[in-house]
C-alpha cells in the first residue's frame, strides 16, 4: 500500500508550492507596475511560518529523515544536506519579514532588498522540494520497511488531527484562506 507519510507530504508540497507561485506572481507584477498590496504579501509570509517552517519541515526531519538514516548510513550526506536547508529557510524568512516591513516603510533600497530575498527563497524551496521528491522519497520508498512506514504514516496522521488546541493544519488553512480573500483574480477572490 502506498505510505500515507508520502501522500501527506506530496499534498503539502503542492500546497507550499501555490503559495510561492503566488508571491512570485506578487512579484513579478509589482515590477511591471502594481502597487504593493501588503496584508497579502505579510499573509504569504505567515503562511510560509506556519506551514512550511513550523509545521512540513520539522516532521520530515523527525520520522522521515531520521528512519531513512537507521536504515541506510548511506543516505547521511543527502539526508544532512536536506536537514541543513531545513536551517538555512528559517532565518530566510525572519530576514523577509523585517525587508517587507522596511519595504512598507519606504526605506531606501528595501525593496529591491525584499524581492531579492524572496526570489532566493522561493527558487531554494522549489529545488528542494523536488530533491524531496526526485530522491530522498524514493529512497525511502527503497529502503524503508512496513514497519517503518506503520510508525510514520500513524505519526503524520496523528499530527495531522491533534487531539486538543489549534490543529496546525487547520491554521494553515485559514491562512490560506485569508491569502484568497486578499488575492485577485486568477489567483483569489479578491477584486
Ligand atoms: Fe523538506
Ligand atoms: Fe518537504
Amino acid at each position: 500500500m502506498y505510505p500515507e507519510a508520502i501522500r501527506i507530504i506530496k499534498d503539502e508540497h503542492f500546497a507550499i508550492a501555490a503559495v510561492l507561485h503566488t508571491l512570485r506572481h506578487l512579484i513579478n507584477e509589482i515590477h511591471a507596475g502594481a502597487e504593493p498590496n501588503f496584508p497579502l504579501l505579510k499573509a504569504i509570509l505567515d503562511y510560509i511560518v506556519a506551514y512550511p517552517d513550523h509545521w512540513h519541515h520539522p516532521k520530515e526531519d523527525k520520522y522521515l529523515f531520521a528512519a531513512v538514516r537507521r536504515r541506510s548510513p548511506d543516505t547521511e550526506a543527502l539526508v544532512a544536506k536536506l536537514e541543513r536547508e531545513h536551517a538555512l529557510g528559517y532565518p530566510m524568512i525572519e530576514t523577509m519579514k523585517q525587508q517587507l516591513l522596511c519595504y512598507q516603510a519606504n526605506d531606501p533600497g528595501a525593496k529591491e532588498d525584499f524581492f531579492f530575498t524572496a526570489v532566493r527563497y522561493i527558487d531554494f524551496e522549489y529545488a528542494h522540494m523536488k530533491t524531496e521528491e526526485e530522491v530522498l522519497i524514493p529512497l525511502a520508498e527503497s529502503l524503508l520497511q512496513p514497519e517503518d512506514w506503520a510508525e510514520i504514516d500513524a505519526t503524520f496522521l496523528e499530527n495531522d488531527n491533534p487531539l486538543f488546541g489549534i490543529k496546525p493544519k487547520e491554521e494553515a488553512e485559514l491562512l490560506y484562506q485569508r491569502i484568497l480573500e486578499l488575492a485577485p483574480a486568477p489567483i483569489g477572490y479578491a477584486s
